[in-house]
C-alpha cells in the first residue's frame, strides 16, 4: 500500500475536480468528481450522473470504480472526492462500501479532516470473508 508521503494528493484533487466538472447534476445542483490512484500508478476518475429517477442516481465513485475495471482493474491505494467548490467531501455510506471493495482497508481517502483509511472511515466493513464464513445447510 503506498505511504501517506509517496500520493500526490495535489494531482488527486486536480484530476477529481476535473471529473467534477464533467457531473451530470440538474436535479441536486450538486457536482461531484472522484478520483483514485491505482496501485500500478494509473488515475482514474468519475462524476456523479443523476437521473429524473432520483434514487437511481450514480454517485461519482460509482463511475470512478467503472473506470477502474474498464481501464484494467488493480486496487485503489487513495482516493480523493471534492464538491463543486473542489473542496474534500466524504464518500457516502454506499461509495465507503464500494471503495472497501475495490481498495480494502488501507485505501487512503482524503477528507476534510486530512488523510484517512478505509479502515477508519468503514470499520467493522462487511466484505467477501463474510460471504465466505457462510455454510450453506444441507437441503432435506
Ligand atoms: N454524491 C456523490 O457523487 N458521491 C458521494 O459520495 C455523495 C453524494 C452525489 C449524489 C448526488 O448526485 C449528489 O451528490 C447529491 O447527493
Amino acid at each position: 500500500m503506498a505511504e501517506e508521503g509517496t500520493v500526490d494528493w495535489d494531482l488527486l484533487r486536480v484530476k477529481a475536480a476535473e471529473a467534477m466538472q464533467r457531473a451530470y447534476a440538474p436535479y441536486s445542483k450538486f457536482p461531484v468528481g472522484a478520483a483514485g490512484l491505482v496501485d500500478d500508478g494509473r488515475i482514474v476518475s468519475g462524476c456523479n450522473v443523476e437521473n429524473a429517477a432520483y434514487g437511481v442516481a450514480l454517485c461519482a465513485e460509482c463511475g470512478m470504480v467503472s473506470a477502474l475495471h474498464l481501464s484494467g482493474g488493480g486496487r485503489l491505494v487513495a482516493v480523493s472526492c471534492v464538491n463543486g467548490n473542489g473542496d474534500a467531501l466524504m464518500p457516502c455510506g454506499r461509495c465507503r462500501q464500494l471503495l472497501w471493495e475495490n481498495g480494502g482497508p488501507g485505501c487512503q481517502v482524503m477528507t476534510a479532516a486530512g488523510v484517512r483509511t478505509m479502515a477508519e472511515v468503514l470499520p467493522a466493513a462487511f466484505d467477501g470473508n463474510d460471504l465466505d464464513d457462510f455454510t450453506p445447510p444441507p437441503r432435506i
